[in-house]
């Protein structure tokens, strides 16, 4: 059997999402993921989400991450940010349905949590859930997902 290569998980935070940032990046270590660390690298409370999101959601529209976790304070400007990069598909998630449901129908590539709004035991279960998760790629999600690439050219 071949081994399964290990997952490059790009994530990011502002000073709104830093702390649950740095919690992330070690439980994505111990599931087995390699986090890649768009910063910010270190707690300033004047900076901007932007600076972090737009070279996160790059790297993850070109395949250079396997998918992508951002987080500012209510998950809210990073979710706006990353899906002006063509080809990120993020979504704020605040609930288990919709963290494995938005990839298998949606092919959800970013997911965008609020470092003041959920909890850290919250958030583990949503990226878990996230990053297990698998695109169905039915005819009819292929469609859908068409009709949004067509806005991209
Ligand atoms: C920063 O204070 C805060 O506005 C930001 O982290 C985020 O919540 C934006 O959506």
């Amino acid at each position: 059997m071949q081994k399964e290569r290990i997952k490059k998980i790009g994530i990011c935070a502002d000073h709104g999402g830093f702390e649950l940032k740095e919690k992330m990046i070690t439980f994505l270590k111990n599931n087995h993921f390699e986090p890649i660390d768009f910063g910010a690298k270190t707690l300033n409370n004047a900076d901007d989400y932007p600076d972090f999101v737009i070279p996160l959601a790059k790297a993850v529209a070109v395949k250079e991450v396997y998918r992508a976790i951002a987080i500012c304070g209510s998950g809210v400007g990073a979710c706006i940010a990353a899906n002006k990069v063509s080809g990120v598909r993020a979504a704020l998630i605040t609930d288990h349905f919709s963290a494995h449901q938005g990839v298998e129908d949606d092919d959800m590539n970013l997911i965008c949590l609020g470092g003041r709004v959920t909890g850290y035991t919250s958030a583990e279960e949503l990226v878990l859930s996230f990053l297990n998760a698998k695109f169905i790629g039915a005819e009819r999600h292929v469609r859908r997902l068409q009709k949004i690439k067509d806005l991209e050219q």
